[in-house]
């Protein structure tokens, strides 16, 4: 299997995940995250190249929002049911500042990567920006929850 791989800068990353970038930086305040003031921003790009964006969407009551990540490939595989994801960036700002801050992709998201790669068959990349300002290129969903509970455990 693929390593991880760590970049110290956004700089280092390829040319398609630098335009998710800016592309999720764009969108960032589409996020609706007036509870947490956390604003996620996820950008998927299909094998095609076309790009699904997604923020988070909070609500009153807060485990009726979505997270950014989870809307993206929720909507990437509802609009574009037979495109495959070939990666997601996934970046956060808190309201109010202008720096980013660390992304990481809770356990319910990496779950929901995880079935998406699996249904497609094919790894996709997940690049996220962490602490200490570096970013982190996972080769696979499976690879950010190892032992993932499946398909194959309902048969
Ligand atoms: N959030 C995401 O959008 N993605 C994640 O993987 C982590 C958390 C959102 C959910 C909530 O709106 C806010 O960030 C604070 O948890």
């Amino acid at each position: 299997m693929k390593d991880f791989s760590i970049h110290k800068s956004s700089d280092s990353l390829d040319v398609e995940s630098k335009a998710m970038l800016d592309k999720a930086k764009e969108m960032i305040p589409h996020a609706y995250a007036p509870y947490s003031h956390f604003r996620v921003s996820a950008v998927v790009m299909l094998e095609d190249g076309t790009l699904v964006t997604g923020t988070n969407q909070e609500n009153a009551a807060y485990p009726s929002g979505i997270c950014a990540e989870r809307l993206a490939v929720f909507t990437a595989n509802h609009q574009y049911p037979n495109k495959k994801i070939k990666k997601i960036v996934i970046i956060a700002q808190r309201t109010g500042e202008t720096e980013l801050a660390p992304a990481a992709s809770c356990g319910g998201c990496r779950q929901v990567l995880l079935e998406a790669e699996n249904r497609q068959g094919k790894a996709f990349e997940i690049i996220m920006h962490t602490h200490h300002n570096e970013w982190v290129v996972a080769p696979s969903a499976a690879s950010l929850l190892p032992f993932g509970f499946t398909k194959q455990n309902l048969h």
